[in-house]
């Protein structure tokens, strides 16, 4: 393990993870951050929890033999497969997520909360604890989105298909009289203004981004307390196409160049 070399390292199944990265950019503005896109095995969520657990552990290496000091899956599917591997192979804080359920409890009005999340998470025993937890008195109603990850991958914010698959997820969730969504899944906070357009301007959407960071603030200096930050930077690895994942990341970000990760990590 390369200690305190003051790089966070993050990753997820794709660009997803960007929308945790900004709030991560946010509260640690003097960090060096390395981002790794698994673009080559997108979407995670229809896949094996061992499989996501493999790539997970692939992913982990890498960032770690780039000098990570912690790390943070930003993904709510491959927190579910791979937190508890990461944290037994790595001696390094390691963050997930998970959805948020226990602030949407706390924010509904109506007494149901709708989860939009990827179906490898609604079905993992880690987010039937979490409700088990926290759901209480509160209804919880669980959607799984297939099709959607990959519209936000293609860039498609805003397009004719991404619409059509957000109102066919939200609609249940909104005829059980759902005033709160979660959004469970880190590719969805893309799709907020679509969101909002659909199930309208009073939703209450959770998003665990800015938790995260904060979490992973918090982490660093309980756990790292001689640690320094690196130094302002972000770097963006993928395992897909360099050119692809930087366009896509540049919709997402502004300006990116990615680089293709080394073979032995695809
Ligand atoms: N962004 C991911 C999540 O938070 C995974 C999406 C996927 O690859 O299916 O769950």
């Amino acid at each position: 393990m390369a200690a305190c070399s003051g790089v966070i390292g993050v990753f997820d199944s794709g660009v997803g993870g960007l929308s945790v990265l900004r709030h991560i950019r946010q509260t640690l503005p003097d960090e060096r951050l390395i981002y790794v896109a698994d673009s080559g095995h997108v979407p995670y969520g229809d896949k094996p929890a061992n499989y996501i657990e493999q790539r997970s552990l692939t992913l982990a290496r890498f960032l770690v033999e780039q000098g990570a000091d912690a790390l943070v899956v930003a993904c709510n599917t491959a927190t579910a497969a791979a937190a508890a591997s990461l944290r037994s192979r790595f001696g390094i804080p390691v963050i997930g997520m998970e959805p948020a359920v226990k602030p949407a409890v706390a924010a509904t009005s109506s007494g149901v909360v709708g989860v939009l999340a990827t179906v490898g998470t609604l079905e993992s025993a880690r987010f039937a604890a979490l409700l088990e937890k926290y759901a209480g008195e509160v209804e919880i109603v669980t959607q799984g989105c297939p099709g959607l990850v990959e519209q936000v991958e293609l860039g498609e914010l805003h397009g004719a298909r991404t619409r059509e698959l957000i109102e066919r997820y939200t609609a249940p969730l909104l005829a059980r009289g759902a005033d709160t969504l979660i959004l469970g899944c880190t590719h969805y906070p893309f799709l907020i203004p679509l969101i909002r357009d659909t199930a309208g301007e009073d939703i209450v959407l959770i998003d665990t981004g800015a938790a995260v960071a904060r979490q992973l603030q918090r982490r660093i200096h309980e756990e790292l307390p001689e640690r320094k930050a690196g130094g302002a930077s972000v770097q963006f690895f993928t395992s897909g196409d360099a050119a692809q994942a930087s366009r896509i990341m540049s919709v997402l970000w502004g300006s990116v160049e990615a680089k293709r990760l080394p073979p032995a990590f695809l």
